[in-house]
């Protein structure tokens, strides 16, 4: 089969390797239909993630059919359409039976490690992968989701929501500010409203992206390299600050502005990957009553946010800026990683 394979910080080829096979009982093999790239797959790339040897196939997002299965998988048949989860999930450890999949204590890649795939074992940026605890780890699709609909439910929805939304603790009525419109931010755009935010403000350097914010459900935007950026962000409050300020774009600057914007008793989520040192203010802030969250998906929002694209009530199609062919990565890569010039949010890479 061909795959996209990682050579070492700023190298990749899309290449003939051998067919992924069957090694443990839990195991299924699925014909990838489509895929896609994630911002997480150009920090491999830069050698940001040096858990990712050379050698390793990229990619944690994708849908196909499955065409073998291990010998003790009952629920999932050979022929079945699925949704490939980003995180693993055993389902019997200590961690996944209270949903906290993203440190799933099953010893496929490293116990304690959720995200794997592309990461610890080869991912889904190929012809076929090989898919362990499939029958956790998988989700069955209906006719009536699109791939580039359920493709998104890998990682950026569940993210989005979980990461974001849920552990902002948001709540019918609050002002919440998104800072980032990036494929996740609008992903905690989208799903925002599921808990009745009245005011969704977006906050990005980019113009084109706060546009995309407005057409994922934000109601204001502010763009964050204007000097009064923070006084239009508190202008659209009561005065004291949004009640939830999430973070999702991963760098330092950004955390600290979600930290100068919320309201005493607020929450902060942080939902971006951090490589840098960051300083966080507790001489300030511990007298306002503040909330701060972050984490990895564990994705056990997954079916629910199924049934919502199953419903058109979450625009997921509306992420795939850029269509591509599997003989085409290449040209998807160099498209999503100048996403400033291209306009890309998401590729998609079809068979
Ligand atoms: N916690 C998790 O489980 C999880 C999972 C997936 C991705 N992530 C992380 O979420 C973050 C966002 O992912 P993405 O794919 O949307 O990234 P992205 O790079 O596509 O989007 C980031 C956005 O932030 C904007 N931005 C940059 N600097 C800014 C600033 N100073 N002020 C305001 N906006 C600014 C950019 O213009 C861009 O629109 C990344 O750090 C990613 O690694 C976390
Ligand atoms: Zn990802
Ligand atoms: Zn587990």
């Amino acid at each position: 089969m061909k795959a996209l394979v990682y050579d070492g910080p700023g190298k990749k080829s899309w290449i003939e390797v051998p067919d992924p096979v069957i090694k443990n009982p839990s195991d299924v093999i699925v014909r990838l239909d489509a895929t896609t790239i994630c911002g997480t797959d150009l920090h491999i790339l830069k050698g940001d993630v040096p858990a990712v040897t050379p050698g390793r196939i990229l990619g944690h997002e994708g849908v196909g059919k499955i065409t073998a299965i291990g010998s003790s998988v009952v629920n999932l048949k050979v022929g079945d359409r699925v949704l490939i989860s980003c995180i693993k999930s055993c389902g019997s450890c200590s961690n996944c039976k209270i949903g906290l999949y993203s440190h799933c204590l099953g010893d496929e890649g490293v116990s304690g490690i959720g995200w794997i795939f592309g990461h610890l074992i080869d991912g889904t940026q190929a012809e076929f992968v090989r898919v362990p605890y499939a029958e956790n780890s998988l989700y069955k699709l209906p006719d009536s989701v699109s791939d580039e609909e359920a493709v998104m439910l890998s990682d950026i929805f569940p993210t989005g929501f979980e990461i974001g939304v849920q552990y902002g603790g948001i709540k019918p009525g609050d002002v919440v500010a998104v800072i980032g419109s990036g494929p996740i931010g609008l992903a905690v755009i989208a799903t925002a409203g599921l808990y009745g935010a009245a005011r969704i403000i977006a906050v990005d350097l980019d113009a084109n992206r706060l546009e995309m914010a407005k057409e994922f459900g934000a109601t204001h935007s502010v763009i964050s390299s204007a000097p009064d950026w923070k006084a239009q962000v508190m202008a659209l409050t009561d005065g004291a600050g949004v009640d939830v300020a999430i973070e999702a774009v991963g760098l330092p600057e950004t955390f600290t502005m979600a930290t100068e914007i919320v309201r005493p008793g607020g929450h902060v989520a942080n939902v971006g990957v951090h490589g840098k040192e960051i300083v966080l203010h507790v001489e300030k802030l511990w007298i306002q009553n503040i909330f701060i969250s972050m984490g990895l998906v564990n994705t056990s929002s997954t079916p629910m946010l199924l049934k919502l694209v199953e419903s058109k009530k979450l625009p997921a199609a509306k992420m795939v800026t850029h269509r591509f062919n599997f003989d085409q990565f290449l040209e998807a890569y160099d498209t999503f990683g100048r996403a400033a010039q291209t306009k890309a949010l998401k590729v998609l890479i079809s068979r």
